[in-house]
């Protein structure tokens, strides 16, 4: 049976195999998930061991485990590298799943739960791909590599190390990732820039303890609304980034790329209908897919202090806080940026109060051209798989092992995205579209077969 036979006639199987995975609450972030982040590791193994991987290892980190497998049986043909992660963000708020995170369900076409299109379902999508032409040839028709990884919602702090001591051994002629989206339904797409990501968290402090806010309110600063007023003015009115210096390395676009881009079957009415808020804005002079994959942003991701229970409390919180995040487009640099931003922050805050301004990660952006013929293939495949010729665009998240491995190895990175921006990712109701999935596998096993036909 030839490799798209078999995939078709697996389809039940692969299903439920992916439901099987998507059970194990591989929340990265939570301590108390450890065991279930262990457990989804020996599962990747397990799987990579089925698609014929003689080299299969469980590699610890400081904190959660990576799985590297490696196939090198088909000497004289391409290598390639394929990395995706099998951690999972947290599922809360619970009661906003219509049906529960980790217990996946299928429903109108779509399968629900949490890491179904980020990024357990399109790792998934890859296990079966190379399952399927490991079945029908007897064995890999190309050289694979694979890391999957259990850091990557928390920033791949860790993978790093392993990539700086393991170079020789991950070389290959191009890096494959699915942990994108496709443009809309129906249109296969091809990532070719990601956006850093630069992570804060402020802490100020006014009094040495909560005080009453009668005995001592309207005497003593308030750092609930010392911090409000600081955030408040870190952008104009044209919803520019006020950091002194923040744009002065943003690269301007081309005007062929810009063209390109504002070009692309992307329906401004579907965005909005995705948000779902009364109105969009961004910054001026420029159109909302400049503004998302394009542009620089400051970001609040949140804010907290004081009292915030049941009912009323009187007080004068001794502190408040903001977790803030800048994403970053070429050229400019993560340090540089940080920077910026902490020393604008305590420009503005007042005698006052004490300010702790904490970088919890950097991260660099990433755009490369996509010239290589590896994209010619990508795009046949994908065509195989969607009956319909790829787009190639770029994407507001950000992926830190793609930039570290262009950057290292200065490879071919192919993107291809399964997942759909309305997908929920990071969100309750999270979903992969079962057509998306199913189609996915045949496209990945397309583009590696194409790939051994030199
Ligand atoms: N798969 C996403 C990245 C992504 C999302 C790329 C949408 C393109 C489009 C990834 O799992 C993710 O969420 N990354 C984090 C960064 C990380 C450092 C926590 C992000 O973008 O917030
Ligand atoms: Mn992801
Ligand atoms: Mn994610």
């Amino acid at each position: 049976m030839n490799f798209l036979d078999y995939i078709e006639s697996r389809r039940a199987d692969n299903l439920n195999e992916l439901k099987d995975f998507l059970r194990i609450p591989s929340v990265s972030t939570k301590s108390e998930h450890k065991p279930d982040i262990e457990n989804a590791s020996r599962w990747v193994a397990d799987r990579l061991r089925d698609a014929g991987f003689p080299q299969v290892e469980i590699i610890p980190t400081k904190m959660h485990p990576l799985v590297y497998g490696e196939s090198l049986q088909s000497p004289g043909k391409p290598t390639v590298l394929f990395y995706g992660h099998y951690d999972v963000q947290p599922p809360e708020p619970l009661n906003l799943w219509t049906s529960p995170a980790f217990e996946p369900t299928e429903r109108g076409g779509n399968l629900y739960g949490r890491g179904t299109a980020d990024d357990k379902g399109q790792v998934h999508i890859h296990l079966k791909a190379l399952a399927a032409l490991k079945h029908a040839e007897g064995k890999l028709p190309l050289n694979v590599k694979v890391i999957v990884e259990g850091e990557e919602e928390v920033g791949s702090v860790n993978l790093w190390d392993f990539v700086t001591n393991n170079k020789d051994r991950l070389k290959a002629d191009a890096l494959v990732v699915s942990d994108t989206s496709m443009l809309a339904r129906g249109v296969p797409s091809i990532t070719y820039g990601l956006r850093g990501l630069n992570y804060y968290q402020v802490e100020i402090t006014g009094a040495a303890q909560d005080l009453h806010s009668g005995v001592f309110g309207g005497a003593v600063p308030n750092p609930i609304t010392i911090l409000a007023e600081t955030i408040a003015k870190l952008h104009d009115k044209n919803f520019r980034v006020t950091v002194p210096g923040f744009y002065d390395d943003v690269a301007k676009l081309s005007a062929k790329e810009r063209k390109a881009l504002n070009s692309l079957p992307w329906k401004e009415s579907e965005f909005r209908n995705t948000v779902g808020a009364p109105g969009l804005c961004g910054e001026k002079g420029f159109t909302t897919v400049e503004r998302l994959w394009t542009r620089p942003t400051l970001e609040l991701n949140g804010i907290w202090g004081g009292y915030t229970g049941e009912g009323s409390k009187t007080v004068i919180p001794a502190k408040a806080f903001a977790k803030i995040s800048s994403r970053l487009v070429p050229n400019q640099k993560p340090e540089k940026i940080a920077k910026q931003v902490e020393r604008q922050i305590r420009a503005l805050l007042p005698k006052t109060v004490h300010c702790k301004f904490d970088v919890l990660s950097m991260g660099k952006p990433w755009v490369a051209p996509y010239s290589h013929p590896i994209f010619q293939k990508a795009i046949h495949a994908l065509e195989k798989g969607f009956g319909k010729k790829a787009v190639f665009i770029r994407e507001g998240g950000s992926i830190p092992f793609v930039t570290q491995m262009h950057d290292t190895f200065k490879v071919p990175c192919v993107l291809m995205g399964f997942g759909l921006p309305d997908e929920n990712a990071h969100a309750p109701d999270e979903h992969i579209s079962l057509e998306n999935y199913f189609g996915g596998i045949k496209a990945v096993a397309v583009f590696y077969s194409s790939l051994a036909q030199a």
